[in-house]
């Protein structure tokens, strides 16, 4: 670090160096390229994220040595991410056998912070789990989460595994964001004050009728207490999610029905209110 180093109290970019940080993304349109394969990140979890939106998020929202809390992690891309930068990585999976699955690629990763890594199995909609997941907060020092991440199921447009609680196989669209409210609550109790939230999301046709899941879901975080501060449009490459490879089909079947093909999804960024008297 040198003399002229400043930076905000949720990141360590160089305040003063600002303009070198081309590769830190300041735009709401996301194009982000092809994913990142490096290390154990395998592309292969029909529904995983690529690891360029967890290093975004991670690089712009928190510091060296901080806690972040990924209340979907699937097969662990949000944890792998957290090892590479140095920051504590705390996930919870409904499925056991996927939790096991990513422990064994995280585990994998470099770890040069030597940063505290975890998979919790539960229900992210569930009180026990967030109790569970403060608990574990709470051995590594700390009394809350620094940032949050959700990239939950966009309801069941991919069918993850037949177990109670699974948010993609929830029947209505109404029951599912009931469900999107009650982790959102539990995300806001779980940060800290000011800290800052991710959720990933896209939205989905049903019966020839677009359904706004990502606005949706974001009303809901808003609805629990957070301040949107970001709708971000990822786009969305090679991925016709949901649709296999057919993608001739798909288009002939866009011209007919007069829909567009998804080629985007929503990376919002949210923000939990400093507690009265603190600056935000
Ligand atoms: C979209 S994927 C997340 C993928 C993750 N970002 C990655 O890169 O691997 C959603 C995950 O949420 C899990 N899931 C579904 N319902 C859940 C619930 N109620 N609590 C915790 N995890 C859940 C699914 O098993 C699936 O692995």
């Amino acid at each position: 670090m040198h003399d002229n180093y400043k930076s905000t109290e949720f990141s360590d970019i160089d305040l003063s160096r600002w303009k070198d940080y081309d590769d830190v993304i300041l735009d709401s349109l996301w194009l982000l390229g092809p994913r990142d394969k490096t290390g154990p990140h395998v592309g292969d979890y029909w529904g995983n994220f690529i690891p360029q939106i967890p290093h975004q998020v991670l690089t712009r929202f928190t510091k060296r040595g901080e806690v972040v809390v990924d209340l979907f992690s699937g097969m662990g891309t949000t944890l792998i991410e957290c090892k590479r930068l140095g920051r504590a990585g705390l996930g919870v999976e409904i499925d056991p056998g996927v939790a096991e699955r990513s422990l064994e690629r995280i585990n994998c990763a470099e770890n040069p912070s030597n940063v505290p890594v975890a998979v919790l199995v539960g229900d992210s909609t569930t009180a026990l789990t967030a109790k569970r997941v403060r608990a574990t907060l709470r051995e590594w020092g700390a009394d809350a989460a620094d940032c949050v991440i959700l990239h939950p199921p966009y309801h069941d447009i991919i069918r993850f595994s037949e177990l109670e609680g699974d948010l993609s196989r929830v029947p209505t669209e109404a029951a599912f964001l009931d469900k999107i409210s009650l982790v959102a609550q539990h995300a806001y109790d779980l940060l800290k004050s000011a800290g800052f939230m991710a959720l990933v999301i896209g939205d989905k046709y049903v019966d020839s009728r677009l359904v706004p899941l990502g606005f949706m879901c974001m009303q809901r975080c808003v609805d629990a207490g957070f301040v949107l501060k970001a709708i971000n449009v990822k786009e969305i490459l090679n991925n016709e999610r949901g649709k296999g490879k057919n993608g001739n089909l798909w288009k002939y079947r866009a011209l007919v029905g007069g829909f567009y093909l998804f080629k985007h999804e929503y990376v919002m960024i949210f923000r939990k209110p400093a507690a009265r008297g603190k600056r935000a």
